[in-house]
């Protein structure tokens, strides 16, 4: 990539990655077809086909665009470590796999490198409904005869933690109450696609959800949300280079705290029916602090975007992260690009610098690969991403929609 033009253009919003894959993973509650439009054609998405397929699904008309997704035969209950490996939200099948058949064995995920990620809570909530879970050669090994609604206080509320709680508490006996839950948009989505395929719940995007547990469930078709987190890199790169970006999307874009801490940035930022737009006019950013919260707060996963951000802003800013341990492994990387960031424990100061300067670069994790395009967009010279491949699980078409806003940058 060459770093100096200014953003210029429109990007199409692809569907939520952190929707798609829980849905695709609530299709294995129904013996009939679950069909999902707006379905982004990323890595992790084909990874969760591949793991469905190996269930017993039949997939139709995979990614991108939309895909049928069908298991009326299961095959298998395992999904394995090849693949869990590369994608932690396979733990996702978890729930559904031991809700409709009453045993499931998933490896213990791998999966982005942030900080220790444990799945503690998902499996505390399972054996309160009733289920065996047993750790095994590196695997999860649930079983259960029937599970039953139970009470479910959440220390934190983790998002694929409260995915799994729902999805196995379906078709559970009676009545299941998660407090604590996670309130993230995809959630919602996801309670809203268990209900239109016959589920009973409520509550989902507020702290306590509540779900009641039905015999079966059938088949549904839906439309995946746009990609709050795509959509919001995309509207940082237009800030860095003093540009002007017009986001379209179909559905709700969810931006939250992401809007505020651009427009504290200096950006003017207009949004109507199915677009949002952001203009620089030209100008520098200025330094915003953010600390990132579950949802309604600041999300983790913009995080490694702000700090890249913030290196060219004018003035000091402190970026916090309460959402993990270790997830500024972007930083050593920024800092050879000639960013001036200091790690404080869970915080970094960063003191915005003019210029950076363009060098060879290795991506670690999914969003701080974003974090280094974003920086190698206003770097003198050429930047070169090694391991860009951790982009491709979250990021459908990249550098063409980079390009499309005239951006250099190949993949090469
Ligand atoms: C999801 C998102 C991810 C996002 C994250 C936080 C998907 C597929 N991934 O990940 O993009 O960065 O939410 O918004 O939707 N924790 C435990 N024990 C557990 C589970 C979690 O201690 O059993 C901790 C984690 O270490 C972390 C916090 O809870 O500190 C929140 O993590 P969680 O919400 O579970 O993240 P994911 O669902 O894995």
């Amino acid at each position: 990539m060459s770093g100096g033009r200014t953003l210029d253009g429109e990007v199409v919003v692809s569907g939520a990655k952190n929707a798609a894959l829980p849905m695709l993973a609530a299709s294995i509650l129904s013996a009939e077809p679950l069909r999902l439009g707006n379905l982004p054609d990323l890595r992790d998405v084909h990874t969760m086909l591949s793991l469905l397929r190996i269930l017993g699904a039949v997939v139709d008309g995979a990614a991108p665009g939309s895909a049928s997704v069908r298991l009326a035969e299961p095959k298998s209950f395992s999904a394995p470590y090849d693949l869990v490996r590369t994608m932690r939200a396979s733990i996702l099948v978890l729930g559904p796999l031991l809700g409709r058949f009453g045993r499931a064995d998933v490896s213990l995920p791998g999966g982005c490198a942030i900080g220790a990620r444990p799945i503690d809570m998902h499996v505390n909530a399972l054996r309160s409904m009733g289920a065996e879970v047993e750790m095994r050669g590196g695997y999860i090994s649930a079983r259960s005869n029937g599970l039953r609604g139970a009470r479910i206080d959440l220390p934190l509320p983790t998002v694929t933690g409260t995915e799994n709680i729902m999805m196995a508490a379906v078709l559970a006996d009676g009545d299941t109450v998660i407090e604590n839950a996670a309130r993230e948009p995809e959630v919602r989505d996801l309670a809203d696609c268990l209900n239109a395929m016959g589920a009973r719940i409520s509550g989902a995007g507020e702290s306590r959800i509540r779900i009641s547990g039905v015999g079966q469930l059938r088949g549904a078709e839906r439309e995946i949300l746009p990609d709050r987190i795509e959509a919001g890199t995309y509207l940082v790169a237009g800030a860095m280079t003093g540009g002007r970006v017009a986001l379209r999307f179909r559905g709700e874009l969810a931006l939250g705290e992401v809007l505020a801490a651009l427009r504290n940035a200096g950006a003017d930022v207009r949004r109507g029916e199915g677009f949002v737009e952001l203009d620089m006019g030209g100008r520098r950013p200025r330094s915003v602090n953010v600390a990132t919260a579950p949802w309604p707060g600041f999300p983790t996963d913009m995080q490694a975007q702000f700090t890249a951000l913030n290196a060219i802003a004018s003035g000091h800013a402190l970026v916090r992260e309460n959402v993990f341990e270790q997830r500024f492994m972007h930083v050593a990387e920024l800092r050879r690009l000639g960013a001036d960031i200091e790690p404080l424990g869970r915080e970094v100061l960063i003191r915005g610098v003019r210029r950076l300067q363009g060098a060879p670069v290795m991506a670690t994790d999914l969003r701080a690969s974003a974090s280094l395009v974003l920086a190698a967009l206003v770097a003198e010279g050429e930047t070169v991403i090694h391991r860009v491949y951790h982009m491709d699980r979250g990021y459908e078409r990249i550098e063409d929609k980079f390009s499309g806003l005239g951006a250099e940058i190949r993949r090469v």
